[in-house]
């Protein structure tokens, strides 16, 4: 039985279990998926020590994405751009570092929500670890326009730059939105965390627009409602995405694409 766990603090709340304990049921695999607590100055012993007991890999969440990107010794090139890690493979010496959470994003919004980038104008809010894991696998749908508003503006224009070889972004703060109409509006910002919401004009929202907040398990976040509140035509919160990340990384670590759909259906919050 091959080893895996979701490494954290805080962890024990992480749904990583149940979701990859289901993919393993359903495609027949034989491994274990269980919860990790590393010390807030331990991650790399814990890593070590994980490994050295048989583990094949890790998913890594807060705080220690950024570690774990420094600490592998290769690195996807989503990974290496998004300068965070959040799903680690052993193979012998080597500890290979990938970021599935781009790709998981792209997947709920084309599979799941039918809403193809193509062509389409994008507005990404934030400019943190969030915000930066999924510039690249957005930028490779193709849309016709990437934009990026941050509270700090600098943050933005750094992204911006940094990604001119894989596509023309324009930065700014929220007030340089005033006028502008998007397609695919994605809030990658933590302030949904504490109930808050970025100060986004309220024309922003083309007809026909998806809203999507990264954040899941706060019902209708601020961002939601001020969306629907707006003309945004369809809401989704971060589930999928945290659903269809879990499957990158399965088929990662066991070549194997496990079905998705009955793993959302099992997390969905049930009405009343
Ligand atoms: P994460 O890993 O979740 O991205 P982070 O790297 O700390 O966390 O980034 C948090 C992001 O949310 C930043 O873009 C931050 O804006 P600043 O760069 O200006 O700090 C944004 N953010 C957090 N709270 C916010 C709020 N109340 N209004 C607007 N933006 C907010």
């Amino acid at each position: 039985t091959d080893r895996y766990a979701v490494v954290g603090n805080p962890v024990a709340h992480s749904k990583s279990p149940l979701i990859h304990a289901e993919f393993a049921s359903q495609t027949g695999q034989d491994l274990t998926y269980t919860t990790l607590l590393a010390p807030l100055d331990g991650f790399a012993r814990s890593v070590r020590e994980f490994q050295e007991a048989g583990g094949k890999g890790l998913n890594v969440t807060v705080p220690f994405k950024q570690e774990a990107w420094k600490l592998a010794t290769s690195l996807t090139q989503r990974a290496e751009l998004a300068q965070a890690v959040n799903t680690l493979k052993f193979d012998g010496a080597t500890i290979l570092g990938d970021n599935t959470d781009g790709a998981g994003l792209v997947r709920d919004i084309t599979a799941n929500l039918g809403f193809s980038v193509r062509g389409k104008k994008i507005l990404l809010m934030g400019a943190g670890g969030a915000a930066r894991g999924v510039i690249l696998p957005l930028l490779e749908q193709y849309p016709a326009l990437f934009a990026i508003a941050n509270r700090t503006p600098d943050k933005a224009h750094e992204l911006a730059q940094l990604f001119l070889p894989h596509g023309d972004i324009s930065s700014g703060e929220y007030a340089s939105l005033a006028g502008c109409h998007f397609d695919l509006v994605i809030n990658a910002t933590s302030s949904s965390l504490s109930g808050e919401l970025p100060p986004l004009p309220a024309g922003v929202f083309s007809p026909g627009s998806l809203a999507y907040d990264m954040m899941y398990g706060k019902g209708l976040t601020p961002f939601l409602q001020f969306a629907q509140a707006n003309g945004a035509a369809q809401l989704a919160d971060g589930l999928g995405m945290l659903v269809e990340q879990a499957a990158e990384s399965f088929f990662l670590w066991r070549g194997v694409r496990p079905e998705t759909q009955p793993v959302m259906v099992l997390l969905k919050p049930k009405n009343g």
